[in-house]
């Protein structure tokens, strides 16, 4: 078994073709291990949500490879025609608004996909319960999402993505509508769920002040991917 959760070589995407043809990713290789936290950053428009959509099986890619855990998902083509039970089993998808359905409650929320996947109310909503408690949100399993602030929401939403249990979570932008403090205890939070659950997280930031909680960097620089290390500050963990 490989330390490598996500791999991507030579991936190319390009959108529209002929004169209004844009090529966004252009021969991006890079692997991200079990366990790693990666920041992936770049300028608006450069492509990031693109590329997480690629890797989640949402996207089609022009050409290249992608790998997730031991399974070979896309050669040039996806290399199974059921993306969507790839998706499901293996990804979590965190965004920058939470999505949650306003007129179900906290524990309804979660146990939505876990019980459309097969799972009996009572497993998934024993499992959803213990996810709040590792949040440490437990306490709001019965309000309606509507009743909880946005960092609330979105220790929610990492619950839901984390209901499936995927190896693999992808999140674009997380942060984007918090404050500096709970933007802090989020991407601590996906941390301690990468170190204890050896999950794999790509997360979309534009704020620099969560770089130092993350392990490496990957930053998409001419259509192409490059890995940076991260300066740690120690005052910020
Ligand atoms: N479905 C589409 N059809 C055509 N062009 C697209 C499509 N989706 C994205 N693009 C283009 O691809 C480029 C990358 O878009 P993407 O959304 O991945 O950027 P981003 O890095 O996530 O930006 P932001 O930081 O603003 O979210 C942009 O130029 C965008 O216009
Ligand atoms: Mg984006």
């Amino acid at each position: 078994m490989s330390q490598q959760s996500i791999r991507v070589e030579n991936l190319v995407k390009n959108f529209g073709e002929g004169d209004s043809r844009v090529d966004v990713i252009d021969g991006a290789s890079f692997s991200v291990d079990k366990g790693e936290l990666i920041a992936l950053i770049a300028p608006s428009g450069a492509g990031k949500t693109t590329l997480l959509m690629m890797i989640g099986c949402v996207q089609e890619p022009t050409s290249g490879q992608i790998w997730l855990g031991d399974e070979k998902v896309y050669d040039n083509k996806w290399l199974s025609k059921d993306t969507r039970t790839i998706r499901r089993e293996k990804i979590g998808f965190i965004f920058q608004a939470h999505y949650l359905i306003p007129f179900l409650n906290v524990i309804d929320n979660i146990t939505l996909l876990p019980q459309a996947n097969g799972q009996t109310k009572e497993e998934a909503e024993k499992f959803a319960m213990e996810l709040l408690e590792y949040l440490d949100i437990a306490d709001k399993a019965h309000a309606m999402s509507s009743q909880l602030s946005g960092g609330q929401n979105q220790r929610v939403a990492i619950a839901r993505a984390l209901a499936n249990k995927p190896k693999i979570i992808l999140a674009d932008e997380p942060t984007a509508a918090l404050d500096t403090e709970r933007s802090v205890s989020v991407v601590q939070m996906l941390k301690k769920i990468a170190i204890e659950q050896d999950v794999a997280i790509i997360m979309v930031t534009h704020d620099n002040a969560m770089l130092p909680l993350c392990d490496r960097i990957l930053k998409i620089e001419d259509k192409k991917v490059v890995s940076s290390k991260v300066m740690k500050d120690t005052s910020m963990i």
